[in-house]
């Protein structure tokens, strides 16, 4: 899909040649005062005056091939307050009103002065409502959508908008489409290649890991996880190389369990289908790199994925097992299905070569998460109030929003055994948080977050797929970690004298 931004006004959209128009229209206030004359503004101001066309974000008014407009199909939608979550939400349900049509050319615009934040929800939700998986269907009905023009006031105003939200764009679709295949086209293996193929983009690098390094450095809990399944497990290393080797990266680390049973602690069969999912942090690691090699931020990152399947085998590990993981802290394995924080716990110890200055981690991790927080906001769980700051802030900016849970010490008491320095497991209450206090004893040498995205990474049921969250999150992050150390040169240097003066000050 191809997005174009154009210098358009309401008034001359009219004369825009394309399969469908949207027009976003917002509650009164919002709109231009001055009354116009062109076929859709007048529509516009008829079809509200009559109440016909109502401004709540989600409404719609549809036309065909309506006299004195070259669109095919017209879309009215209301776009409520016109923040950038309303126009989220007008642009998905007009997106998808037109999804049964014909609509290779679609044309958005604004009945009001769209702001940066307005594009880009409005691209991404456009990419979002019309996306389409087709890697496994034998007769592929892919997405017809091939071009996007959005129509602004001032094109050049919004270029950078444009910019940013179609290489977020890719990377959401990278991670969707990782997501989605089933355990049996994303083997560890695969998603290896995956990286592999990213390593060829600009400013990338990849290096993969297999049993015989993984053993050889120790990590020993990510290989107990491992040892049920006849795939072989990947240890998977991405570098974004976008600042000086003397900056600090950030690294992400995406759990990338590409099936998870349960092992021995056997999940039952309802929806079990689902745990295809459990490598959506995996999947939203490789699309931010994705959309890194676009988007170029002056920032270092490193990516870690610890990819394997959880199976019950007569090799796999059993309940009370005890493994020594890469940190040297021995686990006892309560429960198999508690798998995540095992694979993860040695990629957050991997992290501490890198001297980060931030890491974060990125996991399907609990059911408890689901039942905490729905699938709105993911948990988000940090050592570091500056870091769990930047990264609320981002989830806000990017709509890919996050709440902050807690890390209160006294959670960690049910993690207390006889039998090694902890358990991968505590009672079921606040599954989430315990969870969240296991990883945290892997991540005392760096600032660290947990996000934990069990409810958000895909829908179930009808609309049962992938979410491409939090690709939009992590890329808000890191572009604004990129701005706050090399902050944005200002147009106009200072006069000569003015400097001189200043120097002279100082002195
Ligand atoms: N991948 C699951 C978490 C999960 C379950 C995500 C359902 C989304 C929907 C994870 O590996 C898991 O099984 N967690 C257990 C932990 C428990 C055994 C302490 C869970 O949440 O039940
Ligand atoms: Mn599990
Ligand atoms: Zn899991």
């Amino acid at each position: 899909m191809n997005f174009e931004l154009k210098s358009l006004e309401l008034a001359k959209a009219d004369h825009e040649r394309c399969d469908a128009l949207i027009v976003l229209v917002p509650d009164a206030g919002g709109h231009k005062t001055r009354p116009g004359t062109g076929v859709l503004e007048r529509l516009l101001a008829e079809s509200l005056t009559a109440g016909d066309l109502e401004t709540k974000a989600g409404k719609l008014l549809s036309l065909y091939r309506h006299p004195g407009v070259a669109a095919t199909r017209v879309v009215l939608a209301g776009a409520g307050d016109a923040s950038a979550r309303q126009i989220r939400a007008a642009v998905g349900a007009a997106v998808s009103a037109l999804k049964g049509s014909n609509v290779k050319r679609l044309c958005l615009c604004f009945a009001f002065t769209p702001t940066e934040a307005s594009v880009q929800a409005a691209v991404k939700a456009i990419a979002d409502a019309s996306y389409i998986y087709t890697t496994t269907k034998s007769k592929p009905e892919g997405r017809k959508l091939q071009k996007v023009l959005v129509g602004v006031p001032d094109a050049g105003a919004m270029d950078q908008a444009l910019v940013r939200s179609a290489a977020a764009v890719a990377g959401i679709e990278l991670a969707k489409e990782w997501a989605n295949r089933p355990a049996n086209h994303a083997t560890p293996a695969m998603l290896a290649d995956a990286a592999r193929a990213l390593g060829k983009l600009p400013r990338i690098r990849c290096e993969i890991l297999g049993p015989r390094e993984v053993t050889k450095l120790g990590m020993g809990a990510f290989l107990a996880v491992a040892k049920g399944s006849e795939e072989p497990l990947r240890f998977i290393v991405l570098h974004y190389d976008g600042a000086s080797r003397a900056a600090a990266p950030v690294v992400l680390i995406g759990k990338g369990i590409t099936f998870d049973t349960g092992g021995i602690s056997i999940k039952p069969a309802p929806e079990m289908d689902e745990m295809k999912f459990d490598m959506c942090g995996a999947a939203s690691v490789l699309g931010v790199f994705r959309a890194l090699a676009d988007l170029k931020p002056a920032i270092n990152v490193v990516g870690l994925i610890p990819a394997c399947e959880n199976l019950p085998d007569g090799r796999a590990i059993k309940p009370g097992d005890v493994v020594t993981s890469l940190s040297g802290q021995t686990i006892e394995i309560l429960n198999t299905d508690a798998e995540g924080r095992l694979v993860l716990c040695d990629a957050l110890t991997y992290a501490e070569r890198f001297k980060p200055r931030a890491v974060v981690d990125i996991a399907t991790l609990t059911g408890a998460c689901v039942i905490a927080l729905g699938g709105v906001r993911s948990g988000m769980f940090a050592s570091d109030d500056d870091l769990a700051d930047d990264l609320s802030a981002a989830g806000e900016s990017s709509l890919d929003l996050c709440w902050r849970m807690p890390l209160d010490d006294e959670y960690a008491e049910g993690l207390k055994t006889h039998f090694a320095d902890v358990a991968n497991v505590a009672g079921r209450a606040g599954g989430a948080v315990t969870a969240a206090k296991f990883l945290q004893r892997f991540s005392a040498k760096f600032a660290w977050a947990h996000l934990d995205i069990a409810g958000t990474a895909w829908k179930s049921g009808a609309a049962k797929g992938a979410t491409g969250r939090p690709v939009g999150l992590l890329l808000d992050y890191l572009q604004a970690q990129a701005r706050k150390t090399m902050p944005v040169v200002p147009k106009k240097a200072p006069r000569a004298a003015a400097v001189r003066k200043t120097v002279r000050k100082a002195a």
